[in-house]
């Protein structure tokens, strides 16, 4: 094949308040010591009222379509992974298409939480591989703060909003994707969840009054599910690519935990310096977090040409998934 799958251009748009854990210690029991050493995390941007994960996200996908120097009208797909849209219907890539003023081109929504950047890019590549669509967006964007409850101190300290987009597109090779592995694991959906709201538990004043409508989590097993499926993932995309760990340039994990960081580095050998981490100013922004780490590190330069990129994530599902790809 002459062409691969590979990254044109990005961008991000984080809302402009900041939540600092200072600000948390006023809201729930909770100390700036206890969450910095337990998550690494110092700050979290949060939506403003008029915010939607539609409008961040336009702001991001414009970034990105002027930085890949593609029109809006050129877009042959539009994928929006997001677990907090701005309504049930229609899909908020709809949203964004029309708000973008795109074409009439497909446009949907994918939920995979926090490895939903991923899931979208290995189905971006498929189709742009496949000669189907030429200039794909993918945008990871969520607005978590809608969902949390700020007197839950064991999430709330965790999630932040945020959205980011990439515009993929024919790259010739060795640039662009070269392995990708995705995973589901629904037995653990307990692990974290929103009870209420669909159609399981429509909404009502009861799902209301019990906080059906908040995330609920359990932080300590799915710390050690992260870990252990984000190495093994990590592992399956160089192993399919026949990279060795030593071979990779930049390692963007999932920003969950810094511990969870660390214990997946140490477990690749990979070195310090060769991982990107932003969850101190930014907090975990789910499916956002990749794709903001991403064009962070291009607009400051440290994605060069040829670099070899290792991308891990997991979430809710539980999700897991990596690409690897050559700048
Ligand atoms: C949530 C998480 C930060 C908790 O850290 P932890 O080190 O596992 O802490 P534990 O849950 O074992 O709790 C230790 C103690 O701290 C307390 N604690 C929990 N949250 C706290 C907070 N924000 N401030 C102060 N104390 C807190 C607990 O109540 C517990 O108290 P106890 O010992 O008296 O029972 C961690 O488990 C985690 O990051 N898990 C992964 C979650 C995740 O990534 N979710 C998103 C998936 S994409």
């Amino acid at each position: 094949m002459e062409f691969s799958a590979g990254i044109l251009g990005t961008g991000s748009a984080l809302p402009e308040k900041v939540l600092t854990n200072f600000d948390l210690e006023k809201m729930v029991e909770t100390s700036d010591r206890w969450i910095t050493e337990r998550t690494g995390i110092k700050e979290r941007h949060l939506a403003g009222p008029q915010d939607t994960t539609s409008t961040l996200s336009v702001k991001a996908s414009r970034k990105a379509l002027e930085t890949a120097g593609v029109a809006p009208q050129d877009l042959d797909l539009i994928i929006c992974s997001t677990i907090s849209p701005d309504m049930p219907l229609p899909s908020t890539a709809a949203l964004i298409q029309r708000d973008l003023g795109a074409r009439a081109c497909c446009a949907f929504d994918l939920a995979a939480a926090c490895s939903g950047f991923l899931f979208g890019m290995t189905v971006a590549d498929q189709f742009i591989r496949n000669g189907k669509c030429k200039h794909v967006l993918v945008i990871g964007a969520e607005l978590l703060s809608r969902y949390v409850d700020y007197k839950d101190r064991e999430t709330c300290v965790i999630f932040g909003d945020g959205m980011a987009a990439a515009v993929m597109g024919p790259v010739s090779p060795p640039s662009g994707i070269l392995a990708s592995d995705l995973h589901t694991e629904g037995q653990y959906a307990d692990h974290l969840y929103i009870p209420a709201g669909g159609t399981a538990s429509p909404a009502s004043p009861e799902t209301v009054a019990k906080g059906g409508h908040y995330i609920k989590m359990r932080g300590n097993e799915l710390f050690k599910v992260a870990v252990r499926n984000m190495e093994e993932v990590s592992r399956r995309v160089l192993e399919k690519a026949q990279v060795c760990a030593d071979q990779v340039d930049l390692f963007i994990p999932h920003q969950a935990n810094q511990r969870i960081t660390e214990a997946v580095r140490e477990r690749l050998g990979l070195a310090r310096e060769k991982v990107y981490s932003n969850i101190d100013r930014i907090g975990n922004t789910s499916s956002a977090s990749i794709p903001i780490c991403l064009d962070e590190c291009a607009r400051a330069g440290r994605l060069k040409r040829g670099n070899m990129i290792l991308m891990a994530a997991f979430g809710a599902g539980v999700t897991w998934g990596a690409v690897l790809m050559r700048w």
